[in-house]
């Protein structure tokens, strides 16, 4: 290690990694226990869990927490949120609660088609290319027969193979994009798989294909992958009640001002990247939280949700107010790629627990509460913007936090809770209150 550089770590075993890593830190001893004690204890589980991933030391743990009360499309849920930030599961709670005694959630699936491409560079003449490229695509999808038979048992498969000349934005780039049903996977593996093997194929066709001559016969593929922008699986969601029933809600003003209040705050979201990005953010709150507590990719949805909401070529809001006379609706529409069979979806214990409370629901019903929570959570959110302000409601929930970075007792706890109910909380406030320095 005499460069810094840690060589045969991943040969070292599982203590001796840990005494390693345990020896960077200043209480070497103190790391070790702390390693162990959230490491798991269960001997099946420990070693699923070390196998998920590489170089494993211990487990790291997120709250899983229960947002009760949701009403999807008649059917009610409890859903199980996993995240680490305080007020995200008692927004979305809350937010169900009120729109469950209002007709709850109702959604609309548009789409559940994914797409991967095999990013390609060639120099030939494309529409010698085009022209026969029936040919190929045919032999592609005769080459993957064997991935793709027990996909179309299950009604899924490969839906389409394109060719498309992006020659005028890189030189001599071509892609392959092909177009997929995954039904209740995600769909990742499937797909780059089926795409590997048509790279391969693109290049025996290329060489073998008389129509070709020269350089045509060669092409250099770049990469075949997946896209996570996933356009196409689409699911809409939304709530809707009459303006006078926000009384019913801690508004602090008359409802019909709250409805335009809230309606002008949507807006900001969709004219302001700046706004839009925070106002997002409060809705992957609720997606990511419910993608995490059933095992699916949050990254991959961040990532496709954040690429649809700049699909104006401007990033804007993923949601949109509706007033019409007397009603007021609030709509999300986000591209939601999740599966319930695959991945970790049936190996996590927790995510399996988590598919269990929704009733084993498929993809579809999966996309309807992930869309769901996130509208909820950005209901909770904006409605606090534009009535007390987040900061109220979140530090209550954060204050917690606060006291045990200052490793508060329980008494002070309690009675910081009672102290604080009406007064203004952050760091300083509760240092000042439990006389620390
Ligand atoms: C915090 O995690 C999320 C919010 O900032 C979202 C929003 O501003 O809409 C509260």
């Amino acid at each position: 290690m005499a460069d810094g550089i840690i060589k045969g770590f991943s040969l070292l075993s599982k203590e001796e990694k840990l005494k390693l890593v345990a020896s960077f830190t200043d209480n070497p001893k103190k790391s070790e226990e702390i390693y162990k004690s959230f490491a798991i204890k269960d001997d099946v589980f420990a070693k699923r869990f070390d196998e998920f991933s590489e170089n494993t030391i211990s487990c790291f743990g997120l709250p899983y927490g229960i947002a009760p009360n949701f009403l999807i499309n008649n059917k009610r849920y409890v859903v199980p949120m996993v995240t680490e930030e305080s007020s995200v599961v008692a927004a979305a709670a809350k937010s169900a609660k009120f729109w469950a005694e209002h007709g709850g959630f109702k959604t609309k699936i548009i789409s559940t088609v994914k797409t991967g491409h095999i990013h390609f560079i060639w120099e030939g003449n494309y529409e010698k290319f085009a022209s026969i490229f029936s040919e190929l695509k045919q032999r592609m999808i005769v080459c993957t027969n064997d991935i793709t038979s027990n996909m179309q048992k299950r009604g899924g498969g490969i839906l389409n193979i394109e060719l498309i000349n992006l020659t005028n934005e890189l030189e001599n780039y071509y892609q392959i994009k092909a177009s997929f049903e995954t039904i209740d996977s995600m769909g990742a593996n499937f797909i780059n798989s089926c795409l590997e093997e048509f790279a391969d194929e693109l290049k025996i066709f290329l060489s073998d294909n008389e129509n070709f001559t020269g350089k045509e016969k060669e092409c250099e593929v770049i990469m075949a992958i997946l896209s996570n922008y996933t356009p196409d699986c689409i699911v809409e969601t939304w709530v809707e009640c009459k303006i006078s029933e926000f009384e019913q809600l801690d508004i602090g003003m008359e409802p019909s001002k709250f409805a335009k209040k809230f309606e002008t705050a949507v807006k900001i979201a969709d004219v302001s990247p700046f706004r839009a990005t925070t106002h997002n953010k409060g809705i992957f709150n609720g997606i990511d939280s419910v993608a995490l507590a059933t095992g699916n990719d949050f990254r991959a949805l961040e990532a496709g949700g954040h690429a649809y909401a700049s699909r104006t070529g401007k990033y804007r809001s993923l949601t949109k107010v509706e007033i019409l006379e007397d009603k007021f609706k609030f709509t999300l529409k986000a591209p939601i790629s999740i599966g319930t069979i695959g991945g970790l979806t049936q190996l996590h214990p927790l995510a399996k627990l988590s598919l269990e409370i929704l009733g084993n629901p498929k993809a579809k019903e999966l996309m309807t509460i992930l869309a769901s929570a996130g509208l909820a959570n950005n209901f909770a959110a904006v409605k606090s913007l534009v009535t007390k302000g987040i900061q109220i409601g979140h530090m209550r929930m954060h204050l917690v936090n606060i006291l045990n970075s200052f490793d508060a007792t329980d008494k002070e706890k309690d009675n910081a809770k009672k102290y604080f109910k009406n007064r203004k909380i952050n760091i300083d406030s509760v240092r000042s209150f439990l006389g620390r320095e």
